[in-house]
Order: structure tokens, then C-alpha cells, then sequence
């Protein structure tokens, strides 16, 4: 079967509704049909200087959040990337093939450096996409499930892995596809409607975080901006906030946008986000309910952790193995 791999940063305390839905519902998907690998990249989150006991807490608090979502580590390999030595190994050999450049040209990256200035901005945000397409080519990943934020990283990935294959011979690496899903590849921040749904949001109240008081959350939904029509329809363009609604919406209940529609024809804005923060607090009470239920048992949690970084580990020493020979470094006898 082909192979999937995906993963997310450990930094913050829970995961947001755009993590959920842009990823974690695909993952959960797609772990039928083919044998994925889920990743807490702390590493990752190293680029963000977390404080050490924080980013311990965060690391099992994200691998609770996938096994509350449905992630099954019996089926799905779930680990954590540092304790698989390999990916920073492989992404040194990445980083001797990435033009200076050309990792200068990721928008995440103009971004965040454009934020903390030239002495606050460290060689490992500038190399995070290298240690990315680590993860991914160290697996011989066919897919990898992310949100809209992922293309261009997902590019670089391609780009390395068919340089590798024209300098060292076809089969060095797997060419992996980005898998996408449009409808909610990308889900809105809820107080500025056209910025994407963020950790890093100026406005908390823009968020919807999964482990948040239920109360919370229905509140930023019901104070949600709009626009200033009184009309329910799905036009990203004129109508982002209603429109990012009836996404949520419609992700969360599988019906589609036009039935919507229908349904709120000639009914008001408040109705429909009274209704949507009763369907998102429905799903956040059983989710919450799994997720403590992890994390109050964090030895059973470690041993989930520790059987998938063994099974990781041992795709990733093959691999590894292979670049390291075909690159021209002696191997040890
Ligand atoms: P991260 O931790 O920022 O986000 C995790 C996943 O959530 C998706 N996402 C969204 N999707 C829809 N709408 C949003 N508003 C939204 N915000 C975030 C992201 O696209 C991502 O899929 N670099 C990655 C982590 C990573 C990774 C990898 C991913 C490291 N190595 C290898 C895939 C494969 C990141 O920062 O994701």
C-alpha cells in the first residue's frame, strides 16, 4: 500500500478548527486506505524558542488531539519526530541540495523573518522546509494531507526529491503529491475573515480552539464578523465571513454547502450561527472527552509513542541507508 505521511507543530496547547479540518479529518480518512505515518514535529517547533517543560506538555497534548480525532495507532504509525534521529540526518544531505535562494523564496518563511527582523530570525527557521521535506522523503511517501499553507513546501519537497533522483538515479527518493481538499483547504480566521485561521492571530476570539471551553467557543462563533447584507450565501469573494461559516458548517455536519443555502433562505444571520455553534460544541464535547481521557494516562500515551517512533524508525533507517549510499558516503562495514 502507499504510503502517507503527515504532521504538525507542537506549539500551542491545543489545535485549532483550520488544523482539524484542513488535515486531521483527511488523516483520519485516509488511514483506511493507506498506511500513513502521523508526526508531532517538535523539532519543528524548536524554530519558535518554546520553554522546555511547555513544549514537553504540547508534544503530548497534539498526540492526544490526533487520537481524539480518530487517528488509530494500530492501523497508523503516530510518533514523535525527535525520536527518530533519522529526520535530522536526512535533512542535512536536503539542505547540501537547497539553493540559498530558493529556501529565501517561501512565503512562511518572508513572513516570520519579516516579523523577528534579521537578528531574531535563526538558520533554523530559514532551513525548517528542508527538515519538512526530511519528514516526507524519508518515508517514500506517496501523499501528504495538508492544508493550503503546505503548497509550497510540498513544491520544495518535489523539487528535492527530483534532484535527487537526476544527480544520484531514478528511485533516490519518492516524488510525493500534496493531497488538498478545496473546500476546506484553507479555514478562516472568524474576526478577520479573510486571513487564514492562525495560532499565531492577533484576536483570540478569531480562533476556535478544539480543547477551548465549550462556552468560549460558541461565543466567537455567535460574534463571528459578517458582512453588512442580511442574504445567506456561500460567496467567498463579497460574503468571506458567511461563507467561511457555511464551510465550517458543512465540514462538520457532511452536508454540502447548496443544502445550506436552502435551508437559511430568508433567515437571518444570527440563526445560522446559533445553529453552527451548537453543531461545533457537539463535536468539541466528545473530542474533549477523548482527549483528556489520553491525557490523563500519559505512560499508556508514552508507550503509543514509543511503538510508532520504533516502527518509524525502522522505514527510515532503509531509507536513510539507501541516500546515504547513493550519495557517496562510505558506509561502515
Ligand atoms: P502546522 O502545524 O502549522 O499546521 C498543521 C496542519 O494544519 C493545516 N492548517 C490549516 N488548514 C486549513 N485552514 C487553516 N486555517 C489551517 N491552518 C493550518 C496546515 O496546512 C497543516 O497541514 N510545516 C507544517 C508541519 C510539518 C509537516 C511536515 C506537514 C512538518 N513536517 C511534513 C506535512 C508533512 C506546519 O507547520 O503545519
Amino acid at each position: 500500500r502507499a504510503r502517507i505521511f503527515s504532521g504538525m507543530q507542537p506549539t500551542s496547547d491545543s489545535l485549532h478548527l483550520g488544523n482539524y479540518l484542513g488535515a486531521l479529518t483527511q488523516w483520519v480518512a485516509l488511514q483506511e486506505s493507506y498506511d500513513a505515518l502521523y508526526c508531532v514535529v517538535d523539532l519543528h517547533a524548536l524554530t519558535v524558542s518554546p520553554d522546555p517543560a511547555v513544549l514537553r506538555d504540547r508534544t503530548r497534548r497534539t498526540a492526544a488531539q490526533y487520537l481524539a480525532a480518530g487517528v488509530d495507532p494500530a492501523r497508523s504509525i503516530l510518533f514523535v519526530q525527535s525520536h527518530v534521529p533519522e529526520h535530522a540526518e536526512l535533512a542535512w544531505i536536503l539542505s547540501c541540495h537547497t539553493g540559498f535562494g530558493e529556501a529565501g523564496r517561501m512565503t512562511q518563511f518572508k513572513d516570520k523573518s519579516g516579523r523577528y527582523g534579521a537578528e531574531g530570525t535563526t538558520v533554523g527557521l530559514f532551513t525548517y522546509p528542508v527538515l519538512m521535506a526530511a519528514d516526507i522523503l524519508l518515508y517514500d511517501t506517496a501523499l501528504v494531507p495538508v492544508g493550503e499553507d503546505q503548497r509550497q513546501h510540498l513544491e520544495l519537497t518535489r523539487d528535492l526529491a527530483q534532484r535527487l533522483n537526476a544527480r544520484f538515479g531514478a528511485g533516490t527518493a519518492i516524488v510525493p503529491e500534496a493531497h488538498i481538499v478545496r473546500a476546506t483547504a484553507k479555514i478562516y480566521d472568524l474576526q478577520e475573515p479573510t486571513a487564514k485561521m492562525s495560532k499565531s492571530s492577533a484576536n483570540p476570539n478569531g480562533i476556535i480552539e478544539l480543547l477551548d471551553d465549550p462556552k468560549v467557543v460558541a461565543k466567537r462563533i455567535r460574534s463571528a464578523v459578517t458582512d453588512a447584507e442580511r442574504e445567506i450565501r456561500f460567496d467567498p469573494e463579497a460574503k468571506p465571513g458567511i461563507a467561511n461559516l457555511l464551510t465550517i458548517y458543512s465540514a462538520l455536519t457532511n452536508r454540502d454547502v447548496p443544502t445550506l443555502e436552502a435551508e437559511y433562505a430568508g433567515r437571518g444571520y444570527g440563526d445560522l450561527k446559533k445553529d453552527l455553534a451548537e453543531v461545533v460544541v457537539d463535536f468539541l464535547r466528545p473530542f474533549q472527552e477523548r482527549a483528556n481521557a489520553y491525557l490523563a494516562d500519559p505512560a499508556a500515551l508514552d508507550d503509543v509513542l514509543a511503538d510508532g517512533a520504533e516502527r518509524a524508525q525502522d522505514l527510515a533507517g532503509a531509507t536513510l541507508e539507501r541516500i546515504y549510499d547513493r550519495t557517496g558516503l562510505l558506509r561502515r562495514r
